[in-house]
Protein backbone atom coordinates (compact mmCIF):
# COMPACT_ATOMS: atom_id res chain seq x y z
CA UNK A 1 0.00 0.00 0.00
CA UNK A 2 1.71 3.32 -0.86
CA UNK A 3 -0.16 6.52 0.29
CA UNK A 4 0.71 9.93 -0.65
CA UNK A 5 0.17 12.38 1.57
CA UNK A 6 -0.61 15.67 0.49
CA UNK A 7 -1.26 19.62 1.81
CA UNK A 8 0.23 22.70 2.24
CA UNK A 9 2.70 23.19 4.48
CA UNK A 10 1.63 23.32 8.31
CA UNK A 11 -1.11 20.96 7.23
CA UNK A 12 -0.32 18.14 9.89
CA UNK A 13 1.49 15.47 7.07
CA UNK A 14 4.01 15.03 9.39
CA UNK A 15 1.92 15.03 12.57
CA UNK A 16 -0.63 12.69 11.02
CA UNK A 17 2.48 9.83 8.97
CA UNK A 18 3.67 8.29 11.97
CA UNK A 19 0.17 7.48 13.34
CA UNK A 20 -1.30 6.44 10.10
CA UNK A 21 1.48 4.16 9.32
CA UNK A 22 0.88 2.32 12.87
CA UNK A 23 -2.37 1.56 12.03
CA UNK A 24 -1.25 0.17 8.40
CA UNK A 25 1.80 -1.09 9.49
CA UNK A 26 3.82 0.67 6.86
CA UNK A 27 6.91 2.77 7.56
CA UNK A 28 6.72 6.29 6.53
CA UNK A 29 9.35 8.38 4.10
CA UNK A 30 9.30 11.76 4.90
CA UNK A 31 11.71 13.32 2.70
CA UNK A 32 11.92 16.52 4.52
CA UNK A 33 12.80 14.47 7.69
CA UNK A 34 15.76 12.78 5.22
CA UNK A 35 17.06 16.52 3.99
CA UNK A 36 17.16 17.77 6.88
CA UNK A 37 19.40 15.01 8.59
CA UNK A 38 21.43 15.32 5.51
CA UNK A 39 21.48 19.13 6.23
CA UNK A 40 22.99 18.51 10.33
CA UNK A 41 25.56 15.86 8.63
CA UNK A 42 26.42 17.75 5.97
CA UNK A 43 26.60 15.26 3.23
CA UNK A 44 26.97 16.47 -0.55
CA UNK A 45 22.90 16.11 -0.88
CA UNK A 46 22.65 18.11 2.42
CA UNK A 47 24.67 20.96 1.61
CA UNK A 48 22.68 21.08 -2.38
CA UNK A 49 19.51 21.05 -0.42
CA UNK A 50 20.31 23.63 2.91
CA UNK A 51 20.21 26.89 0.38
CA UNK A 52 16.63 25.86 -0.96
CA UNK A 53 15.04 24.43 1.81
CA UNK A 54 16.13 27.69 3.63
CA UNK A 55 14.37 29.90 1.79
CA UNK A 56 11.97 28.02 1.63
CA UNK A 57 11.73 26.73 -2.14
CA UNK A 58 11.85 23.21 -2.94
CA UNK A 59 15.13 21.08 -3.83
CA UNK A 60 15.39 20.03 -7.47
CA UNK A 61 13.11 16.83 -8.49
CA UNK A 62 16.36 14.86 -9.62
CA UNK A 63 16.92 14.84 -5.76
CA UNK A 64 14.09 14.04 -4.52
CA UNK A 65 13.38 10.86 -6.67
CA UNK A 66 16.61 9.50 -6.07
CA UNK A 67 16.02 9.68 -2.11
CA UNK A 68 12.85 8.49 -2.84
CA UNK A 69 13.78 5.27 -4.91
CA UNK A 70 16.86 4.54 -3.10
CA UNK A 71 14.42 4.11 -0.10
CA UNK A 72 11.54 2.11 -1.44
CA UNK A 73 13.71 -0.19 -2.91
CA UNK A 74 14.85 -1.51 0.79
CA UNK A 75 12.66 -4.32 2.48
CA UNK A 76 11.21 -1.97 5.13
CA UNK A 77 9.12 -0.80 2.38
CA UNK A 78 8.00 -3.86 1.03
CA UNK A 79 4.74 -3.86 2.59
CA UNK A 80 3.87 0.03 1.53
CA UNK A 81 4.98 3.32 2.45
CA UNK A 82 3.57 6.04 3.74
CA UNK A 83 4.92 8.94 1.95
CA UNK A 84 5.25 12.52 3.49
CA UNK A 85 6.31 15.35 1.61
CA UNK A 86 6.62 13.85 -1.69
CA UNK A 87 4.61 14.37 -4.29
CA UNK A 88 5.16 18.03 -4.73
CA UNK A 89 5.67 18.67 -8.45
CA UNK A 90 4.19 17.10 -11.53
CA UNK A 91 7.28 15.51 -12.50
CA UNK A 92 7.46 14.27 -9.36
CA UNK A 93 4.29 12.75 -9.71
CA UNK A 94 5.43 11.12 -13.28
CA UNK A 95 8.81 10.16 -11.83
CA UNK A 96 7.13 8.24 -8.86
CA UNK A 97 5.14 6.61 -10.81
CA UNK A 98 7.52 4.95 -13.39
CA UNK A 99 9.70 3.93 -10.30
CA UNK A 100 6.45 2.38 -9.02
CA UNK A 101 5.64 0.45 -11.96
CA UNK A 102 9.12 -0.47 -12.78
CA UNK A 103 8.58 -2.25 -9.36
CA UNK A 104 5.22 -3.59 -9.81
CA UNK A 105 3.47 -1.05 -7.82
CA UNK A 106 1.43 2.27 -7.80
CA UNK A 107 0.21 4.74 -5.72
CA UNK A 108 -3.05 3.27 -3.94
CA UNK A 109 -4.49 6.63 -2.87
CA UNK A 110 -3.59 10.17 -2.13
CA UNK A 111 -4.69 12.00 1.04
CA UNK A 112 -5.33 15.60 0.50
CA UNK A 113 -5.53 17.52 3.90
CA UNK A 114 -7.28 20.74 3.59
CA UNK A 115 -6.83 23.68 5.53
CA UNK A 116 -6.90 26.96 5.18
CA UNK A 117 -3.30 29.66 5.21
CA UNK A 118 -4.32 31.53 8.26
CA UNK A 119 -4.63 28.35 10.49
CA UNK A 120 -1.12 27.73 9.15
CA UNK A 121 0.63 30.75 9.83
CA UNK A 122 -0.81 30.23 13.28
CA UNK A 123 0.15 26.39 13.56
CA UNK A 124 3.75 27.18 12.14
CA UNK A 125 4.44 30.06 14.32
CA UNK A 126 4.33 28.14 17.11
CA UNK A 127 6.10 24.83 15.77
CA UNK A 128 8.92 23.45 17.62
CA UNK A 129 10.69 19.81 16.42
CA UNK A 130 12.48 17.20 17.81
CA UNK A 131 16.29 17.90 16.44
CA UNK A 132 16.55 14.25 16.74
CA UNK A 133 13.37 12.79 15.47
CA UNK A 134 11.69 15.01 14.06
CA UNK A 135 8.78 15.15 15.32
CA UNK A 136 6.87 18.40 15.55
CA UNK A 137 5.06 19.99 19.14
CA UNK A 138 2.94 23.10 19.15
CA UNK A 139 3.08 23.30 23.52
CA UNK A 140 6.84 22.83 23.76
CA UNK A 141 9.62 25.90 23.82
CA UNK A 142 12.87 25.58 22.04
CA UNK A 143 15.59 24.18 24.29
CA UNK A 144 12.67 21.59 25.68
CA UNK A 145 13.51 17.65 25.99
CA UNK A 146 11.71 15.71 23.13
CA UNK A 147 8.98 13.62 24.91
CA UNK A 148 9.46 10.49 22.21
CA UNK A 149 10.17 7.61 24.38
CA UNK A 150 13.68 6.98 24.51
CA UNK A 151 14.71 9.97 22.02
CA UNK A 152 16.26 12.24 24.20
CA UNK A 153 16.81 15.07 21.61
CA UNK A 154 15.83 18.58 21.86
CA UNK A 155 13.06 20.58 20.41
CA UNK A 156 14.25 23.36 17.50
CA UNK A 157 12.72 25.85 15.92
CA UNK A 158 13.11 25.33 11.81
CA UNK A 159 14.95 27.86 9.68
CA UNK A 160 11.80 27.56 7.16
CA UNK A 161 9.58 28.96 9.94
CA UNK A 162 10.61 32.30 9.76
CA UNK A 163 7.67 34.59 8.59
CA UNK A 164 9.57 35.41 5.50
CA UNK A 165 9.78 31.59 4.44
CA UNK A 166 6.44 30.69 5.47
CA UNK A 167 5.25 32.79 3.23
CA UNK A 168 7.21 31.31 0.13
CA UNK A 169 6.63 27.76 1.03
CA UNK A 170 2.59 29.14 0.55
CA UNK A 171 3.54 30.60 -2.88
CA UNK A 172 5.07 27.48 -4.03
CA UNK A 173 2.78 25.09 -2.85
CA UNK A 174 0.19 27.20 -5.08
CA UNK A 175 2.30 27.18 -8.03
CA UNK A 176 4.54 23.71 -8.09
CA UNK A 177 2.71 21.71 -5.53
CA UNK A 178 -1.41 22.52 -6.43
CA UNK A 179 -1.30 21.28 -9.95
CA UNK A 180 -0.13 17.63 -8.79
CA UNK A 181 -3.79 16.85 -7.45
CA UNK A 182 -5.24 17.71 -10.63
CA UNK A 183 -2.61 15.31 -12.35
CA UNK A 184 -3.31 12.66 -10.06
CA UNK A 185 -7.20 12.87 -10.68
CA UNK A 186 -6.71 12.55 -14.55
CA UNK A 187 -4.68 9.94 -13.98
CA UNK A 188 -7.21 8.27 -12.17
CA UNK A 189 -5.84 8.05 -8.80
CA UNK A 190 -8.05 8.13 -5.52
CA UNK A 191 -7.52 11.54 -4.01
CA UNK A 192 -9.67 11.93 -0.72
CA UNK A 193 -9.77 14.89 0.58
CA UNK A 194 -9.26 15.45 4.36
CA UNK A 195 -10.87 18.39 6.21
CA UNK A 196 -6.91 18.95 8.58
CA UNK A 197 -8.83 21.23 11.13
CA UNK A 198 -9.72 19.88 14.04
CA UNK A 199 -7.86 17.60 17.12
CA UNK A 200 -5.38 15.34 15.65
CA UNK A 201 -7.32 12.20 16.47
CA UNK A 202 -9.94 13.16 14.85
CA UNK A 203 -7.82 13.87 12.06
CA UNK A 204 -6.37 10.33 11.93
CA UNK A 205 -10.01 9.02 12.37
CA UNK A 206 -11.22 11.05 9.34
CA UNK A 207 -7.86 9.74 7.09
CA UNK A 208 -8.33 6.11 8.51
CA UNK A 209 -12.23 6.12 7.42
CA UNK A 210 -11.22 7.63 3.98
CA UNK A 211 -8.91 4.81 3.38
CA UNK A 212 -12.39 2.89 4.35
CA UNK A 213 -10.32 1.18 7.38
P1 LIG B 1 8.79 19.29 4.80
O1 LIG B 1 9.53 18.95 6.01
O2 LIG B 1 8.06 18.23 4.05
O3 LIG B 1 7.85 20.51 5.15
P2 LIG B 1 6.37 20.91 4.67
O4 LIG B 1 5.70 20.11 3.63
O5 LIG B 1 6.51 22.34 4.39
O6 LIG B 1 5.53 20.47 5.80
P3 LIG B 1 5.74 20.81 7.26
O7 LIG B 1 6.69 19.83 7.89
O8 LIG B 1 6.06 22.26 7.44
O9 LIG B 1 4.27 20.65 7.79
P4 LIG B 1 3.39 19.36 8.04
O10 LIG B 1 2.27 19.31 7.06
O11 LIG B 1 4.25 18.12 8.18
O12 LIG B 1 2.77 19.78 9.44
P5 LIG B 1 3.15 19.29 10.92
O13 LIG B 1 2.62 17.90 11.15
O14 LIG B 1 4.57 19.57 11.27
O15 LIG B 1 9.77 20.00 3.73
C1 LIG B 1 10.66 21.01 4.14
C2 LIG B 1 11.47 21.47 2.93
O16 LIG B 1 12.22 20.36 2.39
C3 LIG B 1 10.66 21.99 1.75
O17 LIG B 1 10.30 23.35 1.88
C4 LIG B 1 11.64 21.74 0.58
O18 LIG B 1 12.65 22.69 0.55
C5 LIG B 1 12.26 20.40 0.97
N1 LIG B 1 11.51 19.26 0.42
C6 LIG B 1 10.94 18.25 1.13
N2 LIG B 1 10.31 17.39 0.30
C7 LIG B 1 10.48 17.88 -0.95
C8 LIG B 1 10.04 17.46 -2.23
N3 LIG B 1 9.29 16.36 -2.40
N4 LIG B 1 10.38 18.22 -3.31
C9 LIG B 1 11.16 19.32 -3.18
N5 LIG B 1 11.59 19.78 -1.99
C10 LIG B 1 11.26 19.07 -0.89
O19 LIG B 1 2.18 20.28 11.73
C11 LIG B 1 2.47 21.66 11.81
C12 LIG B 1 2.20 22.16 13.24
O20 LIG B 1 0.80 22.02 13.52
C13 LIG B 1 2.91 21.36 14.33
O21 LIG B 1 3.28 22.24 15.37
C14 LIG B 1 1.86 20.37 14.83
O22 LIG B 1 2.06 20.01 16.18
C15 LIG B 1 0.58 21.18 14.64
N6 LIG B 1 -0.58 20.36 14.29
C16 LIG B 1 -0.61 19.26 13.50
N7 LIG B 1 -1.87 18.77 13.42
C17 LIG B 1 -2.65 19.61 14.15
C18 LIG B 1 -4.06 19.65 14.45
N8 LIG B 1 -4.90 18.73 13.95
N9 LIG B 1 -4.51 20.67 15.22
C19 LIG B 1 -3.66 21.61 15.72
N10 LIG B 1 -2.31 21.62 15.51
C20 LIG B 1 -1.82 20.63 14.72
Amino acid sequence: MIIVLFGKPGAGKGTQAPLLAERLEVKTLATGDVLRAAVREGTPRGMEAKAYMDRGDLVPDEVILAIVQEALAKPEYANGAILDGVVRTVPQAEGLAKALREMGREVDAVLCFSIDNEEIVRRLASRTVCEKCQTPYSDLEPGAPCTQPGCGGRVVRRKDDEPEAIRRRLEVFEQQTAPVFDWYKRHGTRVIEIDAVGDVEAVTNRALHGLGR
